[in-house]
């Protein structure tokens, strides 16, 4: 069985991935690792403190555990990035650095390293953005995520490091917390919305932004993982869709469940990331090469959420 380390394991998307591939290939055969302290269901033999700045430590857990696979998830986000741009450069940048030389000087078979809508910018075309296509992104996340696709293409083609990588909308899950996003506003309005309170949204009405719901972004995943080597055409990152919605839309949503729901608007700083960024997304070299389509759009992953975090509610009153 092949041995596998999540970096970010306590993150948003570390967490439900690495339930997920442990559900498959068992729980001793999926190292846990972060940089922070373990969740409870996290803390056992089988986490690994690993600040990925620090090769040398790193190198020493993929040795202890023979890692045959690699998903480097840690990274400061888009809203987070812009009030400490040079350390949101050195963990993005050094971080995915040390990954691809310990894939290339460690011989691991596989490597996973996210990218995001974050790398298109205000010049690139808005309505289904397609693959390759002006980019000129204006944040400091957006920035360190070209620049690291343009390294995975660099060392699959000059070193055969297998990395394959994904541009993700806003990823929305309710098990894990986002840290620090654009996206995260439509996370935090479902805990608002069920915990009866009025919703302070840092984004305007009718800002459309791609999202896609935590399942489809893990089944992407993994899918992209699986995928015969020689099916991946694109070496620096895919593009991705699900669904568009704004914080109208899916307020709107919300309502059917919970009529009373209230929104406000307060637009903050991240009005003009969210306005940098496309309203939907051409994803069709991935539906093409490994299959992708996803099976979430707003009003099931809406009914979803609800129903879980109720369920999750009634377990603890
Ligand atoms: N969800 C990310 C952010 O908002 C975009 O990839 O920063």
């Amino acid at each position: 069985m092949k041995k596998i380390l999540i970096i970010g394991a306590c993150g948003q998307l570390g967490y439900e991935l690495t339930a997920t591939l442990r559900q498959r290939y068992g729980h001793e055969n999926v190292i846990a690792s972060d940089i922070n302290a373990p969740k409870m269901d996290l803390a056992d033999d089988f986490f690994e403190h690993l600040d990925v700045l620090n090769k040398k430590s790193f190198g020493e857990i993929v040795d202890k555990h023979r890692i045959d696979e690699i998903y480097n998830l840690a990274a400061i986000l888009s809203a987070i990035g812009e009030k400490n741009p040079k350390f949101a450069w050195k963990l993005n940048m050094d971080g995915l650095i040390n990954s691809l030389d310990i894939a290339r000087e460690k011989k691991i078979n596989k490597i996973y390293w996210p990218s995001s809508i974050a790398t298109f910018g205000p010049d690139t075309p808005r309505d289904l953005t397609p693959q390759n296509t002006i980019m000129n992104p204006n944040t400091v996340y957006g920035i360190s995520k070209l620049a690291g696709e343009r390294w995975c293409e660099y060392y699959f083609l000059k070193y055969g490091v297998d990395v394959r990588s994904i541009r993700y909308p806003g990823l929305i899950g309710y098990k894990a917390m986002p840290g620090g996003g654009t996206t995260d506003y439509a996370v935090d309005i479902y805990f608002k919305a069920l915990a009866g309170q009025v919703f302070d949204c840092f984004l305007e009405k009718d800002t459309l932004l791609p999202m896609m719901y935590m399942p489809d972004a893990i089944k992407a995943t993994i899918d992209l993982m699986d995928a015969e080597k020689t099916n991946i055409s694109v070496r620096s990152s895919y593009n991705l869709a699900a669904m568009s919605f704004s914080p109208d839309d899916i307020a709107k949503s919300i309502r059917c469940h919970l009529p009373d729901f209230t929104i406000r608007y307060k637009p903050d700083f991240r009005q003009s990331i969210a306005d940098s960024w496309p309203n939907s997304i051409d994803d069709s070299a991935a539906r093409e090469d490994w299959g992708w389509q996803p099976e979430f759009n707003l009003e099931k992953m809406t009914r979803d959420i609800l129903d879980n975090l109720k369920k999750r509610s009634g377990q603890f009153s």
